[in-house]
């Protein structure tokens, strides 16, 4: 990735953690965006800062003790004050793709049970329509396969998420299959047909829950209110 789309993402996620108030319980999201925003809470935690984080994934679980942020499981916090987190892809109505990490259920999760959501992104996560990119559903391994000949009869081109050649496995334990919703024009219909499927557990398509979409654009922040 060139060195602009980096600065972009670090802009952006600097940016948000100025919302990031005392005593608050915070949703730590997961991806390289993120990232960045819990180096910079862990900064200020270590100038005084008193927040709790909520991690959406054992990955940013581990890099929040590394910096130094407290973390608390969803149960523990109950609800969040705030939950920042990238995505994949963003389009004009504030709907998202998300899960190109691979942690979308608890993302999901951790966005719901938020008072208010901040999406963080480089530039080239802005589209005019979603689906360039392949949008991720998480599946029970026992169902997968069969709900994998029902995305093809669905013309969705489904694809089994694979990583170093092995099936990649969520923190929940379950599988990944990546759809191509290029040619899908109502995605709320969409969404609904897929979460009716026995098996699926969750979508990547993220379609109401955004509060504001900060972007970095080239050394700029460009924000978007709901
Ligand atoms: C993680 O599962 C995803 O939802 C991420 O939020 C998304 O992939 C964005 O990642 P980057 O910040 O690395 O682009």
């Amino acid at each position: 990735k060139s060195t602009y789309v980096e600065n972009e993402k670090e802009l952006a996620a600097v940016h948000a953690t100025a919302m990031v108030k005392n005593g608050m319980i915070v949703g730590l999201g997961s991806g390289s965006t993120s990232a960045y925003m819990i180096k910079e809470l862990g900064e200020n935690v270590k100038k005084g800062l008193a927040i709790t984080g909520v991690p959406s994934s054992k990955k940013t679980a581990q890099l929040a003790q590394e910096v130094g942020i407290p973390i608390i499981t969803l149960e523990e916090a109950g609800f969040l004050d705030i939950n920042i987190d990238g995505a994949d892809e963003f389009d004009t109505e504030f709907r998202l793709i998300k899960g190109g990490g691979g942690a979308l259920l608890r993302e999901k999760i951790l966005a719901d049970n938020s008072r208010f959501n901040v999406i963080i992104a480089d530039s080239s996560k802005q589209v005019s329509k979603l689906g360039a990119y392949k949008l991720p559903l998480e599946a029970i391994p026992f169902a997968t396969a069969n709900i994998i000949k029902k995305l093809t009869g669905m013309h969705l081109k489904p694809m089994l998420r694979q990583t170093n050649g092995e099936t990649y496995k969520t923190d929940e334990n379950n599988f990944i299959v990546d759809i191509d919703i290029s040619d899908i024009r109502d995605l709320e219909k969409l969404n609904r047909n897929l979460l009716h499927i026995p098996g699926v557990v969750e979508t990547g398509l993220f379609l109401e829950s955004t509060d504001i979409i900060i972007m970095g654009k080239r050394d700029k922040i460009v924000v978007f209110n709901a």
